[in-house]
């Protein structure tokens, strides 16, 4: 039988996790979900028609309609829907719904590469590789502006690295499923590598952890 592997990979907002998380599904021939594209959708669904986003019973039926086959990456990428998406993450029914959709993709044949901030903690606890992925709040601010301003945007650093503290405070402060590595996580501090020297180094853990389960 074809062996399944699952890896886990979680960090705070633009800590690269996302672009690791690509490259090693790549690599691994994996299939690949970013969970974060699950709750913005909700968010999405819930600017456009209009609810406020403390609204449980709408941002549970927008959850219940998120469809993991058509998660419009381009809509989705909007900095109000990334705020947006924050703030219905803390509605246990919405995770506890975007939870089961993951697990179901985690499930797949072959296995899965799966990106967000509770994957190793809660939807992939038996994950036999996790990352935890940071950097610094200061990298992930600069980061963020080199991206939008080589897609010919404009933002200011301060504003930028406003944004990130909040969102780190939210997503660590929740109650339901915080993020926070999981204890038995490997740790990337991305603050001072390039994606090629994080890519190998998350590629080491992950042969390691194989050569491991082969050797077993
Ligand atoms: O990763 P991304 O920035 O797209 O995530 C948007 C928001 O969705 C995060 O700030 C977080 O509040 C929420 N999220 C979550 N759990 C996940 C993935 C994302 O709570 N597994």
């Amino acid at each position: 039988m074809e062996k399944s592997l699952t890896i886990a990979i979680d960090g705070p907002a633009a800590s690269g996790k996302g672009t690791l998380a690509r490259r090693i599904a790549d690599y691994y021939h994996l299939g690949h979900l970013d969970t974060g594209l699950t709750y913005r959708a909700v968010a999405h669904m819930m600017l456009q028609k209009g609810w406020p986003l403390d609204d449980d019973a709408h941002a549970i039926e927008a959850a219940r309609q998120v469809d993991l086959g058509n998660l419009d990456k381009h809509a989705l990428s909007a900095h109000a829907v990334a705020d947006a998406a924050s703030k219905v993450a803390v509605i246990p029914e919405v995770r506890r719904i975007l939870v089961d959709k993951q697990r179901t993709f985690a499930a797949q044949p072959g296995g899965a590469v799966l990106d967000g901030r509770d994957i190793g903690t809660v939807v992939c606890p038996e994950a036999p590789v996790k990352l935890y992925v940071t950097a610094s709040a200061e990298v992930r601010a600069a980061r963020r502006l080199r991206d939008i301003e080589g897609r010919g945007g404009h933002a200011g650093l301060a504003e930028i690295l406003d944004d990130i503290r909040r969102r780190d405070e939210r997503d660590m402060g929740r109650s339901d499923s915080p993020l926070k590595p999981a204890a038995d996580a490997h740790l990337l501090d991305t603050s001072e590598m390039s994606i090629e020297a994080a890519f190998r180094a998350a590629r080491a853990i992950i042969d390691g952890v194989l050569a491991g389960q082969n050797a077993s």
